[in-house]
């Protein structure tokens, strides 16, 4: 088929990110051509909140969210007649930054006549692999974010199968809350990274949950707490702040590698490739830890792995034949989430949102 020209709008969360990226429709063995990339993260306004703050995020976006258009059409040489779709981040995410981009995708539909494609922001974070690199279906993903930690099986660009999931919080929120915790600032997740490779990490014991079930079940609560309990009962002077930061790592890494092993035994396919995405996927041990015990692993490139324009738009190339005009393509589903309109019936069959 005729190569495509995509918009890709991600909002979901602190960054807006836009991209203009031009392949083959459909799950392609070319990775497709960026021709422009463009991001504001709200990282440094958000510190001062220790989080991120959805109404702030919202407004942020709303303000960052045209001048990055401009200037990614100008950077690809394009006006808007050029492009062929409009992809947004539907869901999942925070509500209030969503609905900037889904509101500004609209706009642009509604003025160009174009179609909207409704991107699964998960599903965009383990397709990403796709942007470097080419893995053939059925592979295992992992998928690590701030809000998600989930193993699924991924048979198609449309078909992902949940296999383990987090029972409370996600691999990036055990990271930030105990960052947040040793007063290292938001997000924590790369500083701690980057404090751990000169820490000792067996010096303290972290809990690891659910160690001996069968199932490829999550828990970060626990390791949270016992953080938490370590900075109460020890002062500060006590201990180097690069020890408990690879201790702490440690726990959080090893539970997400035991956890692998369990949700390639559920899938009963010892031999598939393993995809790993997700602002997580950056982190060195994770990535270090992972190639040492799968041979098949793959990472998605660190520039694409948290949060961007550039997977938004690659995975709506990949399911092109979903984009419908404004307003047919978007369905709100039981949550109150825009959805596409398969994405909506696959809900309904599966008794599953993400
Ligand atoms: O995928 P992402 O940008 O946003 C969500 O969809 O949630 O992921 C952000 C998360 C944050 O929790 C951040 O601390 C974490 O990714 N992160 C890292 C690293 N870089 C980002 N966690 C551990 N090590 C890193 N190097
Ligand atoms: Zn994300």
């Amino acid at each position: 088929m005729k190569e495509k020209i995509i918009l890709g709008i991600e909002t979901s969360c602190d960054d807006t990110s836009i991209a203009l990226l031009s392949g083959e429709p459909g799950p392609s063995i070319s990775s497709p051509k960026i021709l422009a990339h463009q991001s504001f993260s709200q990282e440094l306004l958000l510190q001062k909140w220790g989080g991120v703050v959805p109404e702030i995020a919202a407004r942020n976006h709303l303000e960052k969210i045209t001048p990055l258009l401009d200037s990614c059409f100008k950077e690809a040489g394009l006006t808007i007649s050029a492009i062929d779709a409009i992809a947004v981040t539907t869901h999942p995410g925070l509500l209030g930054p969503l609905l900037t981009g889904i509101n500004c995708a609209k706009t642009l539909s509604l003025l160009t006549k174009k179609p909207i494609i409704s991107v699964n922001h998960l599903y965009a974070h383990l397709e990403a692999i796709h942007l470097t690199k080419q893995v053939t279906y059925p592979y295992i993903g992992l998928l690590v974010s701030g809000g998600h930690s989930l193993y699924l099986k991924v048979s198609s660009p449309k078909h992902f199968e949940i296999l383990g999931n987090t029972i409370d919080d996600a691999a990036g929120e055990a990271f930030d809350k105990g960052g947040k915790l040793l007063g290292l600032g938001y997000p924590a997740g790369k500083i701690i990274d980057e404090l751990s490779l000169n820490g000792n990490a067996q010096k303290y014991s972290f809990p690891v949950s659910h160690l001996n079930t069968d199932e490829a079940m999550l828990s970060f609560s626990g390791v949270k707490t016992s953080l938490r309990n370590f900075i109460e009962k020890n002062p500060k002077d006590s201990y180097l702040i690069e020890d408990v930061c690879a201790s702490y790592q440690e726990a959080i890494v090893k539970a997400l590698d035991l956890k692998l092993k369990k949700a390639i035994e559920i899938s009963s396919s010892e031999s598939l490739p393993i995809v790993v995405g997700g602002g997580v996927a950056c982190n060195s041990h994770l990535r270090a830890v992972l190639s040492a015990h799968f041979k098949n692993v793959s990472f998605v490139a660190p520039k694409y792995c948290t949060d961007n324009g550039a997977m938004v738009a690659n995975y709506a190339l990949r399911i092109f034949d979903d984009a419908l005009p404004f307003p047919k393509c978007l369905e709100l589903d039981a949550r109150g989430q825009y959805v596409s309109k398969k994405e909506k019936l696959d809900q309904q069959r599966k008794g599953q949102t993400l």
